[in-house]
């Protein structure tokens, strides 16, 4: 069973992976992480001792990891771990009971994306055992990737300064010298050192009544990958949500975010009835400053969240239950590469629309599936079919940017074909199973072809075939019978859009206030391409689109604005670009001006001038979409 799989992936030819750099690799190893040094088969790493200064003058995280590891391979001589730009100062060993052994180490050369391999020499004087512990002392680097440092002038209040990590996919290494991979899970245990009127938050056990000492102490009993370490230090306040939920953030924010997010707890609880049990202990949200590259990051126990969900109407709370149902599909049971991602994204998008379908109803979650789809159907014109199956072959190239987001809405899609074929009741009961099964593990994409194969596929014969499943995983583009979402109140206001410009309604006959947003989002895009001037003029005028707080509906019309070149909205749009930091919401609109054929240039100079503002994964990301101009050279 396991051989088809393969097989499909070994013919795979690997150019495809990254068509610029074709990969040395002749055969790909599905199972392997070709993103990590680590030499997993010969030692693991089971729990982390973090000591760290946080010291925001020099921008440097400094003090020490201690990795205790396990020796699976008792003739291995050599340790090798991730690393990107640390200063490694010492290193040293602690074997079974005796004292500290200073250790042989390199630091190899930097590949752009992996970063340096630290390789750790096996002291030959001393019996090894296999526990050991391995002592690194060190700083963190002027460049870290996961690392944001930002001045008081970027945050709510203006006056203290705040810096938070992203470890996801593979920057904790630039923070932390680990087994970057998330075929590594560990328990970590951390003592941070802060300025003493700064509180310090991180993926672990945060007491909301810890006294803010600059002096902060985690522990994280559950074993998790990597990429889920992460720690955020500022003039963080709190506020509980629930027994077991609470926000933080600084306060300027706090009653906001507090309002917006008041049904968190409830969502837990959701979650917990139709998932299994939560297994993390609190579940807290951590509201950033507008910088924050992503929607939300699930921390374990701390879902790191963008302040551009503060949109005032509880109207973007569906990336609450996107991160909350990480606490299931991927930080309980967790993609094995990132070449697994959909197991991690695809399913947290599954689970996420089962939990909105449950609290907002129907109608919305058909709304917010139509939308995904488009978003499907955009992704499959710009990524290239090689990287359009599932689980392609992915050797090489830049995990944070690999298949746009067609992990994810495919993903999902994939699992909403499953539940059809095999009914609510059977599918829900085989997932639950799922996390049961691979609870605090990592698998890979062929192995959950062979668990889904045994426990659902040919259990329930004679619905969905191997061969069905493995078009989804391996193929480009959609299966002819998947599945396709269809929304009633957005084919409503799509056809109201083209009714509108063709003069047969007037705007008065058009209940956009009653609206959901994702329904103006729909709206804004069915409009026709071809409106003039003066009907865009109308339209911002009638609905004020410029002026809105609700990011989703910005990003969608400032889209618009460029593509079509409405210039009188063009102050307006350059004010959405500074005011927010999340890629998603700024990135398009940089590449919608790039690619209008007018206003390259400018969107070159409004970069420039936004770019101090912006977290290093939007830089890199804009950059890929916005040719370098003279005037946006790095500075
Ligand atoms: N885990 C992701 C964010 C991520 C993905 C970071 C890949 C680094 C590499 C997070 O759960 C996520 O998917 N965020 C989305 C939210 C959305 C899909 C609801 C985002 O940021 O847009
Ligand atoms: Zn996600």
């Amino acid at each position: 069973m396991y051989r088809t799989a393969c097989s499909l992936i070994a013919v795979a030819i690997f150019a495809i992976a990254c068509s610029k750099e074709p990969a040395e690799v002749a055969v790909y190893d599905p199972a392997h992480d070709y993103f990590s040094y680590a030499n997993i088969e010969q030692f693991v790493t089971r729990h982390l001792e973090l000591d760290l200064t946080v010291d925001f003058e020099k921008e440097q995280l400094r003090g020490s990891a201690v990795l205790h590891m396990e020796r699976l391979d008792p003739l291995a001589t050599e340790i090798i771990l991730d690393s990107r730009g640390l200063d490694i100062s010492s290193v040293s060993f602690t074997l079974a009971d005796s004292p500290m052994v200073p250790a042989e180490f390199t630091v190899g050369e930097e590949d752009p994306v992996l970063g340096s391999p630290i390789t750790i020499a096996l002291p030959t004087n001393v019996e090894i055992t296999s526990e050991l512990s391995v002592r690194l002392e060190y700083a963190t680097g002027p460049n870290a990737s996961a690392l944001q440092w930002l001045p008081p002038k970027l945050t709510a209040g203006g006056k203290q300064p705040f810096m938070f990590t992203q470890s996801q996919a593979i920057h904790a290494r630039s923070w932390v010298p680990v087994q970057d991979t998330p075929a590594v899970r560990i328990t970590y245990e951390a003592a941070i050192h802060t300025p003493s009127h700064l509180l310090a938050v991180m993926s672990a056990n945060n007491n909301p009544l810890t006294p803010r000492s600059g002096e902060y102490r985690f522990e994280m009993p559950q074993p998790i990958p990597s990429y889920l370490l992460a720690l955020a230090v500022g003039n963080i306040f709190f506020a509980p949500l629930g027994d077991q939920t609470g926000v933080y953030t600084e306060p300027e924010v706090l009653d906001a975010s507090a309002f917006e997010f008041a049904n968190t707890q409830d969502m837990l609880d959701t979650a917990a009835e139709m998932f299994g049990p939560y297994q993390w202990g609190r579940y807290d949200l951590l509201v950033l400053p507008p910088s924050f590259p992503y929607g939300g990051m699930e921390n374990p126990r701390l879902s790191f969240i963008t302040p551009s969900l503060l949109a005032g109407d509880h109207s973007l709370v569906a990336v609450i239950a996107h991160e909350l149902a990480h606490s299931w599909s991927g930080n309980l049971v967790t993609n094995g590469t990132w070449r697994d991602g959909w197991l991690n994204e695809g399913m947290t998008n599954y689970l996420e629309s089962r939990l909105m379908e449950v609290l907002y109803g129907q109608e919305r979650v058909d709304e917010e599936n139509v939308l995904g789809y488009k978003e499907l159907l955009l992704n499959f014109e710009r990524i290239i079919p090689e990287r359009q199956a599932l689980a392609p072959p992915f050797p090489s190239g830049d995990p944070d940017d690999f298949q746009g987001t067609i992990h994810y809405h495919k993903g999902q899609l994939l699992l909403h074909y499953l539940e059809n074929g095999f009914g609510r009741e059977t599918f829900d009961e085989f997932l639950a199973n799922y996390f049961d099964d691979f609870a605090f593990q990592t698998i890979t994409t062929e192995r959950f072809l062979d668990y889904l194969d045994e426990n659902l596929l040919q259990t329930h014969p004679g619905k969905v075939s191997r061969e069905q499943v493995e078009q989804w995983l391996y193929k480009p583009g959609l299966p002819a019978d998947a599945p396709k979402p269809h929304s009633d109140s957005l084919d409503r206001a799509a056809a109201l859009a083209v009714a509108w410009s063709q003069g047969e309604v007037q705007f008065d006959e058009i209940p956009i206030a009653e609206w959901s947003p994702q329904a103006a989002v729909h709206f804004i895009n069915s409009l026709p391409k071809n409106l003039s001037e003066e009907q865009l003029g109308e339209l911002d005028a009638a609905y004020g689109f410029s002026d809105t707080r609700n990011a989703e509906i910005g990003r969608t019309w400032f889209i618009q604005v460029a593509e079509r070149q409405y210039r009188p909205a063009y102050d307006k749009l350059e004010q959405h670009l500074n005011r927010y930091g999340r890629t998603r919401l700024v990135s398009p609109v940089y590449r919608a001006l790039a690619e209008n054929g007018a206003d390259l240039e400018l969107a070159q100079e409004m970069f420039a001038n936004a770019k101090g503002s912006y977290h290093p994964i939007t830089i890199a990301k804009i950059n890929t979409v916005l040719p370098p101009g003279s005037k946006s050279e790095n500075k």
